[in-house]
This record gives C-alpha cells, structure tokens and sequence, in this order.
C-alpha cells in the first residue's frame, strides 16, 4: 500500500508525526511525505519537524504565501504533477488549512482515495476560512477520522455514510504524550526565569483577531493590563507581527507582556504544561490545554472543538479588554488534574493505520 500525505502549515505537523512513525512500522507499506510549502520559515515549519522526529518531506512543493486563491491554486496545480508521478493508493490531508483542501480535491479528481485526519469538526461559522476548508474536505473525503463524538454527529447531519465514518480519537494528543516527558526536561519556564502555574501564555493569529486595528488593540490592552499581575509570554505569529507594526500597536517595553519569536513545539508545550492561564485563538491549543488541564481561554465566538468546553478546561471569550480580564483572573491558576476525553489517549495514529490497512 502506498499512502501519501500531504502537509503545509504548522497544525498539521503533530498531526502527521505519530502517522509517520506508526506507518513506518508496518511492512509492506510505502509512505510518501509532501510539504506543500504553505508554512516555510524555519519556526513554523522545519524546527517542528526536528522536534516531533518527522521525517524529511519526499518532495516540497514550495507554494509560499499568497491570497486564499493564489495559494490554493498553486497547490492544486504542483501537487497534481505529483499525484500522477507517485499513484498512491490513498492520500492522507490534515486539519483544516489551505493545503488540506487543495490536496482532497486534486486527489478526488484522479479518482484517489482520501482520508481526512481531524474530519467532523465544525464552528458553523463561514467567515473563517478553516470551516468552508473543514466543510469541502469532508465532502470530497472516502474515509473520515474523528477525534470526537461531536464530529460523527456532525458528519452524519451532512449525509455522510456510517461506513465512511471512523472515530479514531485525537490524533494531536498522540503528539503531547509522546513528547511530554522530553519536553519537561527542558524546564523552559526556568530559563525564562518564570515560575511554575504563575504566568501566562498567549498565541493569537486569527484574521479575525489581528487583521483589525480595533480588535488586536483591545486584545493587547487585555494582555497589559493581565501583564500587571503575572507575566504574559506571547511567542508572536508572523502575520501578527506585520498587523502589530502596521497598526504602530506593540504593548510597551516595560509591560508585563514579553513578546517572542514564534517557539518550537517541544518548548510551546513545556511552556504550556505548567502555565496558570493560556490565552489563544489557536485550535490546537484549546486541545493541548485540554488534555494537560490547564485552564484556557479561547478569544473567539465560536469552536470547534466543543468537547474542550463540556470538559471546562475551556472557555470561550470575546476579543474585548474588559471581559478578558475578568474572566483571566477568575480562571487563573485553575489546573484540573486527570481531566478524560473519550480516546485521547495517545493511540489515534495506530487506530489510523490499522483502517488504512483493512480498507485501501
Ligand atoms: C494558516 C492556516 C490557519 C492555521 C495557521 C497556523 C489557512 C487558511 N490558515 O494561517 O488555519 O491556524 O496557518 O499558523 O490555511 N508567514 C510567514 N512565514 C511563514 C508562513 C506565513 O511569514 O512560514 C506570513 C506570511 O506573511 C503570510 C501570513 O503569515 O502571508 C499568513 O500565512 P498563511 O499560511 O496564509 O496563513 P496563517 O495565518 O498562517
């Protein structure tokens, strides 16, 4: 069997790093790793490789940034030329991203099999462009990995088969637990002369967020304002460093917010697992906080991932100063210990493969 799985921005790597290593244990199966290129600095994209043990990307498509459609189209166009040099039995995409969608539908017209790893989910919300990508992938998609019961429902609402629909579990937390022992060693809040649950920890790149100058000032003045009590480490996403400098908006050298380069994986999480209080509008992060029990809030109107909230580690709040203060320091410090959710638990990719194996 030959599986080929196509990659492009930082979310999907700790998607794909326990498929990498899962299918490279089984004989007989070939596994072909395409980077579309989507994400291409060294932090957003090599670094997490080498941290998660990823193999090197067989081929790189090298797409780089662009509008929605310039992007989308450059991917479709390289990774057809690919798809009909490599003739995989099946294509693996990822997430939500513009490389998931490119991919599945390139995929689905040479008649190649597609799985959607992360498949279901649904914010119901169209001005982002994830869920328009969630929504197309799933359509076009022969096998639907779920990490959640919410995303079987929301796929059989769509109409998909029960046959086509497989909860696997969060393939995300596969990542953390194998990586959580190595990354506590690190002992990042030390070097950032922090101590443990009393700081916190921000990431925020939605276009929702940080394309206006309104939105993005009454986050930051949240942040300064959170920055008085603990410190606020904020490890900066590319587009959300070009809006703060467009909008002359950088909280003041002498806050409490400490921005930084964006941080590789094995440091996010270290950082994260022993934070009193994560701030993000990040899908990955809600999840993250979820299983290590670190309290979170979502700076959005919607999710995703409703599970994180039924569980309570999760919180969604507005992008408005006021309401984000308050709800920071009623949380804060707030760590539930053992929190469950059903098979996030380390084994998604495992599950993933043995499918594969049964039915391509
Ligand atoms: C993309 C995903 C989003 C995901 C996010 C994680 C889509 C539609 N969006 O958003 O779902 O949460 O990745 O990071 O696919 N840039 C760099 N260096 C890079 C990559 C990007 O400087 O390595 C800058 C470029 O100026 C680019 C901007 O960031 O225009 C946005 O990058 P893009 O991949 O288009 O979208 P993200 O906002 O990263």
């Amino acid at each position: 069997m030959k599986v080929l799985s196509v990659v492009g921005a930082r979310p999907n790597f700790m998607k794909l790093a326990p498929l990498a290593r899962s299918l490279s244990k089984r004989g007989g199966v070939k596994h072909v790793i395409v980077h579309t290129g989507q994400h291409y600095d060294v932090e957003m994209s090599a670094s997490f490789f080498c941290d998660l043990g990823i193999p090197e990307p067989d081929v790189n498509l090298e797409v780089g940034s662009g509008s929605h459609a310039q992007q989308t189209a450059q991917i479709m166009g390289r990774i057809e030329t690919v798809l009909l040099e490599q003739r995989p039995d099946v294509i693996l995409v990822y997430g939500d991203v513009n490389s998931t969608v490119a991919a599945a539908l390139v995929a689905s017209k040479l008649g190649v099999k597609v799985g959607h790893v992360e498949a279901g989910l649904r914010s119901r919300d169209w001005s982002m462009p994830e869920e328009i990508n969630r929504v197309v992938t799933d359509r076009l998609a022969n096998l639907l990995f779920t990490p959640s019961r919410d995303g079987n429902d929301n796929l059989r609402a769509e109409g998909v088969p029960n046959g086509r629909i497989h909860f696997v579990g969060n393939i995300m937390i596969d990542s953390v637990t194998y990586v959580l022992p190595k990354a506590r060693q690190l002992n990042t809040s030390e070097r950032y002369a922090l101590t443990d649950r009393e700081y916190v920890v921000v990431t925020l790149h939605r276009p929702s967020n940080v394309d206006s100058a309104d939105t993005l000032g009454e986050l930051l003045r949240a942040l300064e304002q959170i920055g008085n009590d603990y410190p606020v480490l904020f490890p900066v996403h590319p587009r959300t460093k070009q809006r703060m400098a467009q909008f002359a908006l950088e909280p003041p050298e002498n806050s409490g917010v400490r921005l930084l380069e964006p941080i590789g994986y094995l440091e996010m999480l270290s950082l994260v697992d022993r934070a009193g209080l994560v701030i993000t509008d990040s899908g990955g992060l809600q999840e993250e906080t979820s299983f290590l029990g670190v309290p979170c809030l979502t700076a959005r109107p919607n999710t995703e991932r409703p599970v994180t909230i039924a569980l309570g580690t999760n919180e969604l709040v507005p992008s408005q100063c006021g309401p984000i203060v308050e709800a920071a320091r009623k949380r804060f410090g707030a760590v539930r210990e053992g929190a469950v959710i059903e098979l996030w638990d380390g084994h998604a990719a495992e599950r993933i493969a043995d499918i594969l194996e049964r039915s391509v």
